[in-house]
């Protein structure tokens, strides 16, 4: 590579996957001998990794990368990159819209970076978006954190939910075999990290695609098999996963969440709408009855289990009454966290062609009334925090405070708690929680366990 001083940045957007998609090209670029640097205006090589959930999403993308082309004319030596799932859904396009790109990649692609970065070198303007069975990764990615760390499980969406980009930008479902995934685990556990988060946009469909079934004709390696082959590695205390899918969510993985220790009582699980005709029309595989009854079933077997989702309101032709239902399943199961967004039409999905959408003010009401619903069960749900003792995995300094550090319970809340970095990073700490928040916790920690620790 030229010159050893060449720096580079990349902006994230959107979900975790692409977080971690990012890591895993900063681990590219780090190998190839360029060096991190914050600012986006100061990089010799510019990559954004940007997702198309909704419109806002995309938008956000093409006035950075505005901004980037003025730049290359001043700095024509200025390499511009564009990654992740605006890149798959454009590509080509995106070339004529900004011809200043060198290189327009879809998220399939980012373990190839390298390989086409050097294509860029060559002197060529290069589109990656073919669809390509994912190679293993060989990179170490350069992970944000070294107390926690993403493991990719299962790459692509087999569902076709009438309203979503994904199946279209990350292609079809791609596991890892369960081999690969434990010595990513175990190699994290040997550099000292704590916890992992297993990715997946619908986990639970984990190794569908995986060769071998049992002699039942059960399909050998489910997502229920893989937690059972992984949560023993060594060094690794705490396991969570998403998103996980309703229509794939079994009560054997539940049980299998309350037997494994390390795995943690927090479950991310999308019901974008409690309307079952709503639910038919997005095309989701299940009813609202359903949805509730996993609920029901993983409080049974943990009853502190905290709860997350996603939820779309304002979908074409949403009545009043059919939003209501919504407002009822938020209000009757009390989510822990609960993501919301108004409804937002995508190239190439059905739902966009419909003719009955809903005008964007009836949609915005009613996202504030679902946030407002939201934000008063989140702050009831908290009460149940105070005066318990939490287990808090220390992650990082609070940067509002520098004489506390933060971290989250297994149920995934936000705590801070005084402390001393330093000799507290990566620990396990017993707290007591004294001041609750709807997102997040403050305590004291358990001065026992601290000195132990
Ligand atoms: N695979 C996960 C979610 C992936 S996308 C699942 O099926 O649950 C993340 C979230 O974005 C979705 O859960 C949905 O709530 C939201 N979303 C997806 N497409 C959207 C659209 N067109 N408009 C608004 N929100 C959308
Ligand atoms: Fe999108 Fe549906 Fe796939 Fe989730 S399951 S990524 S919402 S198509
Ligand atoms: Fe966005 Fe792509 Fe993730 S569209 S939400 S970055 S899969």
């Amino acid at each position: 590579m030229v010159g050893s001083a060449r720096q580079y940045h990349i902006t994230t957007f959107g979900c975790q996957m692409n977080k971690a998609d990012s890591e895993r090209m900063s681990g590219i670029l780090d190998t190839m001998g360029l060096t991190w640097t914050d600012d986006p205006y100061a990089a010799d090589v510019v990559l954004y990794n940007t997702c198309t959930i909704r419109d806002n999403a995309e938008q956000k993308v093409y006035s950075y990368l505005g901004r980037q082309a003025k730049r290359k004319h001043e700095k024509p030596d200025l390499t511009l990159i564009v990654a992740g799932c605006v890149a798959q859904q454009e590509g080509a396009a995106l070339l004529r819209r900004v011809p200043e790109l060198d290189l327009v990649m879809g998220p399939q692609h980012a373990n190839r970076l390298q390989d086409l970065l050097e294509q860029v070198l060559d002197g060529n303007q290069v589109v990656a978006t073919e669809a390509v069975e994912i190679m293993e990764d060989i990179t170490k990615p350069r992970r944000d954190s070294d107390v926690t760390a993403w493991v990719n499980v299962i790459y692509g969406c087999n569902e076709r939910c009438t309203y979503c980009v994904v199946p279209g930008v990350r292609g079809v479902e791609q596991s890892r075999t369960p081999e690969a995934i434990r010595a990513e685990m175990a190699d994290l556990g040997r550099q000292g990290f704590k916890e992992v988060t297993l990715l997946g946009q619908n986990i639970d469909a984990y190794g569908r695609d995986l060769p071998g079934s049992t002699a039942e004709g059960r399909h050998q390696h489910t997502f229920t098999d893989l937690l059972y082959a992984v949560h023993d590695v060594p060094g690794i205390e705490r396991i969570r996963f998403a998103t996980s899918h309703p229509r794939y969510f079994t009560e054997r993985l539940i049980r299998a969440c309350a037997e494994l220790p390390k795995v943690c009582e927090h479950f991310h699980i999308p019901f974008q709408s409690g309307d079952n005709d709503v639910l038919k029309a997005m095309a989701r595989g299940y009813t609202h009855e359903k949805y509730r009854r996993i609920i029901e079933t993983i409080r049974r077997y943990m009853p502190d289990a905290a709860i997350s989702a996603d939820a779309i309101v304002g979908f074409p032709g949403e009545t009043e009454e059919q939003f209501q239902h919504t407002l009822d399943l938020v209000n009757d199961i009390a989510f822990d966290q609960l993501n919301t967004a108004a409804y937002s039409p995508r190239p190439g999905t059905p739902a966009a062609l419909w003719e009955n959408q809903l005008p964007e003010a009836v949609k915005a009401e009613r996202l504030q009334r679902l946030n407002h619903l939201v934000a008063q069960k989140a702050a009831e749900r908290s009460l149940r925090y105070q005066g318990r003792i939490e287990e808090v995995l220390v992650e990082a300094i609070n940067p509002k405070d520098p004489t506390q550090v933060m971290g989250r319970t297994r149920g995934n809340r936000l705590t801070f708690f005084p402390g001393d970095f330093a000799t507290l990073k990566g620990e396990l700490v017993q707290v007591n929680i004294t001041e609750v928040r709807p997102f997040s916790l403050t305590g004291e920690p358990l001065q026992a366990l601290v000195a132990a620790g």
